[in-house]
């Protein structure tokens, strides 16, 4: 079986595209990161990519009239076989989604359905999540749809809310589950785990 070829979009730290990263030097990985692109010129996203030698593209509304056909473009030359969001804080692109239907997952910091869609991003998640009193959190990886936040979900991890917990101390919690959670995500639709159903992958 040939590796997958993975393309990761972010817009800011990218602790989520060091992880993958990482997990994709693994002997047993079967996934690499082909390509890097992020909207924001300044992201560690694309500092890290540029220091470890993965190609990287700074594509926005900044560098393109169309950035949403730019990032189509490049992932086509790229040849991705997976895109995926971590930190994207822009909507994917309709050109991009009707490419890759299917194949675009997005990692969300909380247990979807709950606590998703728009101005759902960041502290204002783990806010909510407190605010509702809910006793577990954790994040999710889901099929990019049109609409923010409600793909198909493809893998999830519980992270439990401690008494005293904070945006940020929850936040940090749910972060770091999120590094094994991706990674693990991404190696199962690599190596065809039949719990990787997205529509696309079977004749892939
Ligand atoms: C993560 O919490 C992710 O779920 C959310 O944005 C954060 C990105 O962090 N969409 P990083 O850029 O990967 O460090």
């Amino acid at each position: 079986m040939p590796e997958l070829r993975v393309a990761v979009i972010a817009s800011h730290a990218g602790s989520n595209l060091r992880a993958l990263h990482r997990a994709s030097l693994l002997a047993d990985a079967r996934f690499r990161i082909v390509l890097v692109i992020s909207n924001n010129s300044d992201s560690g996203a694309l500092r890290y990519a540029r220091d470890n030698a993965i190609p990287a593209r700074h594509l926005s509304g900044r560098t393109h009239d169309d950035p949403d056909q730019a990032i189509r473009a490049a992932l086509v030359e790229h040849a991705a076989d997976l895109v995926v969001t971590a930190g994207y804080l822009k909507k994917v692109g309709p050109r991009t989604r009707a490419e890759f239907s299917g194949r675009i997952v997005n990692v969300h910091p909380a247990l979807l359905p709950r606590h998703g869609g728009p101005g759902m991003y960041g502290e204002h998640v783990h806010r909510a999540v407190l605010d509702a009193g809910d006793p577990v959190s954790g994040a999710s990886v889901h099929l990019v749809s049109d609409e923010y936040d409600t793909g198909q979900v493809i893998g999830q991890i519980e992270v439990p809310v401690q008494p005293g917990d904070t945006a940020q101390t929850l936040g940090a919690r749910v972060l770091h589950a999120e590094h094994t959670l991706l990674p693990d995500v991404v190696r199962r639709i690599a190596t065809g785990h039949p719990e990787w159903r997205a529509p696309a992958s079977a004749d892939r």
